[in-house]
């Protein structure tokens, strides 16, 4: 931390490093307090730049001695730089550095840190610099040969990248070990680990009858919940084969579950590092969505192993070209285990909703920014919705366009041309355009790029127009986007619209067709149609914009029940409700729904021929935020209040129904976390909570009773969790016992204590009599002897759930919950400003609020913007926030 604004680094400003780093030995003789880090590092000039002094990267950390050529160098240091004004002749020479750091002071989990008395490391970004003075940057990759060196009893596990070479004892109690990695890697991929942990391994062969060994590390106790992790990693294995023909290239794959950790994973190089959240699963502690989370993460990682860790980004403006890539990646492999066609659409259904609960907002806020950013303050802060999900969409796009095999074809020429490499997002385009001559991609691929270059969501417009006479539908799509920050105009985007026409009766009348919208204005004309249309546009929302089609209810209605993409059937119930709700939320007065849409529900409800989870996903109301951003100013309470009448009346026109649903969906079979059984449990818990709801209201004892009693009995952590979450959202009596004895049946278990966190934050706020319960709830929780600010998992859990997704809660009139953000923020800054700076970004859409929140908000972001010590992360997003006031 310092006083004055951050640099802020651009990207057009990238330079090859003067200097590479072709070789590293690293040798760490750990102790919590001051751990010993020597480095000899091989050193090779750049022939193409120019001769300058070398300028090494270091924070927090504290230089002992430098040697250049066997010989002792001076240097100096420069703002957060060591700098040897002249390294020794020659076109390449050894350097030699030996210096401290203090794992147990780091608080910020990024470097080398302590956790539950074991030793870990998170060098992703730019973590590497606290553990040593180096070149960090992802260009610069180097072969790592690792010495860790530390107390036998208390590190008994000694871990880094690569394979074994050799391990023996050492005097005083300790041991070491050695680890050789034969692949270059850049430094943000570098991982040691030195603690007290157990594993669970399997071997496995891959297609070429190579034998590697696939090892999970936790603490002790927890070797029973690493069944489901390993499972995941042997079919992530598999799969990266499979479907795209890449083996793995180690000996030994690692996973090692931390505690403490400030993201989900990390995929350093043969020793993923994890939070135990994405890693430790039974029934008893995790619910289906952990079991689905873990089997995405555990692919997620181990799938940049090629596209991240084989081919790496040039500079972190490209961070895209592994993270959208690789959560394309993962979206893929889930939908490929989900199996059945309505478990894939109902996976790409959960996938859509979340790019529109999270990157929508960002796109249309204070921090948007295109997928591949022009400039930065703290890189961690772009780690975002955008860079992720909406580059994965991009990715997609790109799919949709050349298809699937010849997407196939374009990840092999990919790695032909760039293993080893370290490049930019232009390279991996170019890679499938040029697998894919002729394809809608090469055609266009100047213009497809504006995705990567452009930010905000374009909005597309269809109208279509039918003549019954010459049996033709033309179809006039148009699109535009809006100025975001920085970039007051835009050009148009190739927008891959996957289209089919059905007669009103549901018959197809023209099957499924691509059309690529290239410009701002295009016609398409279908041929041959019979009657008039109902278009059904976008379908799998094949391009990620906010679609106008202008449809009304009888049309939306035509592809709740007949549409045959899964996804658009699901769209069309949500329009029908998002109608309704931005109706209401006009109106002064309480709206009761109409029997055309109850009606559709029930059907929905009652449809033999529809799967559960489908059924949950499509009579689930779109949330209070995607209302919000339907809307140029928003009220949030208001928004709440109107959801939750829906909600209820949802809950009393089809109480008959609902119970019928919660019977018929309860899964008497021995669990397992199948998308099958998932979406039963789903469905049942949803009908519990309506039940529960109505119950309440109508003063009926039954229901909230049996949810009661499941909270004591369920067999799984999904139904005893969604038990509880009826009583506390209903505001039942029965809420308080429960909650106690959730407590109580946790035992301690750090993930299921976070669950009892998140679920009293995320407590709907009463509307009315009791308004503010919830908020007080959760105020309290902080003085509760199991809350921790240190834990991320646990500030998440409590923090971020009220912060972030009970707005009714957090949107207060008296502005006590921006006082509430604030002084956390401001509390959790000096131990973990990439904690804090997420935290920040709760204020992302301050501008849309209706007043008077929108005043109180402004007046708590320039509060705490006027402290002198922020972080430079903290900083940039406070920044950009109070630069969004217009
Ligand atoms: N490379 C990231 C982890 C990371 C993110 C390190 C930010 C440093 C800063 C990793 O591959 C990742 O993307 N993890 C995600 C989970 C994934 C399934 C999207 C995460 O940690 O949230
Ligand atoms: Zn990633």
């Amino acid at each position: 931390m310092r006083e004055g604004p951050a640099t802020v680094v651009h990207r057009q400003d990238y330079a090859a490093p003067a200097y590479w780093i072709r070789k590293v030995e690293l040798c760490f003789d750990l102790d919590p307090v001051k751990t010993i880090v020597s480095s000899k590092l091989h050193i090779e000039r750049n022939p193409a730049a120019e001769p300058q002094p070398l300028k090494l990267h270091g924070e927090d950390i504290t230089v002992l001695r430098v040697m250049a050529a066997g010989e002792s160098v001076s240097f100096r240091h420069e703002d957060k730089l060591l700098v040897i004004d002249n390294p020794p002749a020659g076109e390449q020479f050894v350097l030699e550095i030996r210096n401290t750091c203090s794992p147990e002071k780091n608080t910020q989990l990024s470097g080398l840190y302590t956790s539950g008395g074991g030793f870990f490391t998170q060098c992703e970004a730019e973590g590497f610099r606290r553990i040593t003075y180096f070149l960090d940057r992802p260009d610069v990759m180097a072969v790592y040969t690792v010495t860790l060196r530390a107390d036998k009893k208390k590190y008994p596990v000694l871990l880094s990248n690569g394979n074994l070479v050799e391990q023996g004892e050492l005097d005083g109690g300790r041991h070491f070990a050695v680890w050789h990695d034969p692949f270059p890697k850049p430094s943000y991929l570098f991982a040691l680990v030195a603690a007290d942990l157990v594993c669970r391994e399997q071997k496995i062969r891959t297609r070429a009858g190579k034998e590697h060994l696939l090892q999970v590390f936790v603490r002790r106790g927890d070797l029973g919940k690493t069944e489901h992790a390993m499972a995941s990693l042997v079919a992530s294995v598999v799969w990266d084969e499979a479907r795209f023909g890449l083996p793995l290239d180690l000996e030994r794959f690692m996973i090692v579950a931390v505690e403490d950790f400030n993201m989900g994973a990390m995929e350093n190089k043969g020793l993923n590092i994890f939070n135990t959240k994405f890693v430790l699963a039974s029934p008893a502690t995790a619910t289906d969505v952990d079991f689905a989370g873990i089997e995405s993460v555990v692919g997620h990682e181990y799938f940049h192993n090629w596209t991240g860790n084989r081919i790496t980004c040039r500079d972190w403006f490209q961070l895209s070209l592994k993270e959208g890539l690789t959560v394309f990646r993962d979206q893929e492999f889930s939908m490929d285990m989900a199996g059945s066609p309505s478990a894939r659409a109902v996976k790409r259904i959960e996938d859509v909703r979340a790019l529109r609960a999270s990157q929508f907002p960002e796109d249309a806020g204070a921090m948007a920014h295109p997928v591949r950013p022009d400039s930065y303050a703290a890189i961690d802060n772009f780690y975002t919705a955008t860079v992720y999900e909406k580059g994965s969409e991009v990715v997609r796009m790109m799919q949709t366009l050349v298809g699937r095999e010849g997407f196939e074809r374009g990840i092999t020429l990919y790695f032909e041309r760039h293993d080893g490499q370290a490049v930019t997002c232009d390279d991996f385009a170019q890679a499938i355009a040029d697998a894919n001559p002729g394809s809608e991609l090469a055609t266009r691929l100047e213009s497809f790029k504006r995705w990567y270059s452009q930010a905000g969501t374009p909005r597309l417009k269809a109208r279509g127009v039918y003549d019954a006479e010459a049996r033709r539908y033309t179809l006039t799509l148009t699109q535009s986007a809006l100025p975001s920050p920085g970039q007051p105009t835009k050009q148009p985007f190739v927008i891959p619209v996957l289209a089919a026409l059905l007669g009103r009766d549901g018959r197809t009348l023209a099957a499924e067709r691509l059309l690529v919208l290239d410009s701002a204005e295009q016609q398409f004309v279908f041929e041959d149609v019979d009657a008039e249309p109902v278009p059904s546009l976008l379908r799998g929302f094949s391009a990620p914009v906010i679609l106008d089609d202008g449809l009304g209810d009888a049309e939306l209605l035509t592809l709740l029940a007949h549409d045959s993409d899964a996804f658009n059937r699901w769209e069309a119930g949500q329009r029908l409700a998002l109608a309704r709700l931005l109706a209401a939320v006009e109106q002064a007065a309480p709206v009761t729904l109409d029997e055309a849409f109850v009606e559709a529900m029930r059907t929905v409800l009652r449809d033999p021929a529809l799967d559960p989870a489908f059924k949950e996903l499509a009579l689930t109301l779109p949330s209070e935020g995607y209302v919000a951003e339907q809307l140029a100013t928003f009220d949030p309470q208001r928004i709440h209040a109107v959801r939750e009448h829906f909600r209820e009346q949802l809950a009393s026109t089809l109480h008959a129904d609902w119970a019928e649903a919660f019977e018929a969906n309860l899964v008497h079979e021995g669990y397992a976390p199948t998308p099958a059984q998932a979406g039963r449990r789903a469905l049942a818990n949803l009908a519990l909570a309506m039940l529960c709801l109505h119950a309440v209201r109508s003063g009926n004892p039954v229901w909230p009773g049996r949810a009661y009693q499941r909270v004591k009995d369920a067999s799984n952590m999904t139904d005893r969790i969604g038990a509880l979450a009826a009583l506390v959202h209903s505001h039942s009596e029965l809420a308080e016992p429960a909650l106690e004895r959730f407590h109580a049946i946790a035992g301690g278990e750090p993930l299921v204590v976070d669950k009892w966190f998140a679920l009293q934050a995320q407590a709907s706020e009463p509307v009315g009599a009791g308004h503010g319960r919830s908020f007080a709830r959760a105020k309290a929780l902080l003085k509760h002897p199991d809350f921790s600010l240190k834990n991320p998992n646990r500030a998440r859990s409590l923090i971020f759930q009220l912060c972030m997704n009970n707005p009714a809660a957090f949107h207060r009139a008296d502005a006590a919950g921006y006082v509430f953000w604030a002084e956390r923020l401001l509390e959790i800054d000096p131990i973990n400003p990439q904690l804090a700076a997420r935290l920040a970004r709760v204020m992302d859409r301050w501008t849309a609020l209706a007043e008077p929140y929108r005043s109180a908000a402004r007046e708590a972001l320039a509060r705490v913007a006027a402290k002198p010590d922020l972080s430079d992360d903290v900083r940039e997003v406070l920044g950009r926030a109070l630069e969004a006031q217009q």
